[in-house]
């Protein structure tokens, strides 16, 4: 039997299943050896293209290439065993047609051997999320703040606070559950929004600056690990990555300067 016979990941529909179940716990990923680790507690991991800015320091998802997704998507596959992994769709790579996001969702997944993918918009995307279930390929949807459309929104704002927006977002969550969406980010949303769509749609909601009511919560894993050098308000640190590399590094670079290395002897003995 092959190495890859053995892994027995979460599977979509064992995701979809857990409507209204025990919280579905997911991270972002982009790497092969911290993707290891979440492994052990995620039951999806997303290679999110916010590694554009977290891991290459875009200023926005905009510019994250397809090349760029497939590269990370492989590392994280090759790190993990058991989690669903969901590789996000670069933006201009599946708004234009159904067949160019077939194309482009087909060459992901053969690619990187991910479960699924992940696109941003609601009802404007129905369609194609419907082409793309189809012919096989399973799609998680993102609505609410989606960084992508960053510049038509005019920045990265917490959606809803007008209550005169929430039937469209009430819609597009109801669009892409009827499309044949397996789960639906809802991220940025105002919290009695994001609770009342998960009431009110029978897919998994995957909150991120949402509800705690949301079926399930992700989080960018070097924002809750305190390693980015700015972080949502909305993020629960658990680590601080950040101090601590920088404190190894500094006594590193003292150690460099003072020659505190072990000698030979000392390591071999
Ligand atoms: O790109 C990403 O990391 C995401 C999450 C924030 C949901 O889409």
């Amino acid at each position: 039997m092959s190495t890859q016979a053995q892994i027995r990941r979460t599977t979509v529909p064992q995701i979809a299943k857990r409507k209204g179940g025990e919280p579905i716990v997911s991270l972002t990923s982009y790497h092969a050896h911290t993707a290891a680790i979440v492994d052990k507690f995620a039951d999806f991991i997303l290679v999110g293209d916010s590694l554009g800015m977290v891991m290459h320091g875009m200023e926005s998802t905009v510019g994250v290439p397809l090349d760029l997704m497939i590269m990370h998507g492989k590392a994280v596959v090759r790190g993990t065993q058991k989690a669903l992994i969901v590789v996000d769709m670069p933006f201009g790579t599946y708004e234009e047609s159904p067949q160019v996001a077939f194309r482009n969702a087909a060459k992901i997944m053969k690619e990187t051997g991910c479960g699924a993918v992940k696109l941003e918009g609601g009802a404007r995307m129905a369609e194609t999320i419907h082409f793309l279930v189809e012919r096989g390929i399973p799609v998680m949807a993102h609505t609410g703040l989606t960084p992508q459309s960053s510049h038509v929104m005019g920045g990265f704002k917490t959606q809803g606070r007008d209550e005169s927006s929430w039937d469209a977002h009430r819609e597009d969550a109801r669009a892409v559950a009827e499309a044949g969406a397996f789960a639906v980010v809802l991220e940025g949303m105002v919290e009695p929004l994001a609770a009342k769509i998960t009431t009110e749609i029978d897919i998994p909601t995957i909150g991120i600056g949402a509800s705690k009511d949301c079926d399930g919560q992700i989080l960018v894993l070097e924002d809750m690990l305190g390693l980015n050098p700015w972080t949502p308000k909305f993020v629960k640190v658990y680590g601080q990555l950040g101090p601590m590399i920088e404190d190894s590094v500094r006594r590193y670079a003292e150690d460099v300067k003072n020659r505190a290395f072990p000698t030979e002897e000392e390591i071999y003995r």
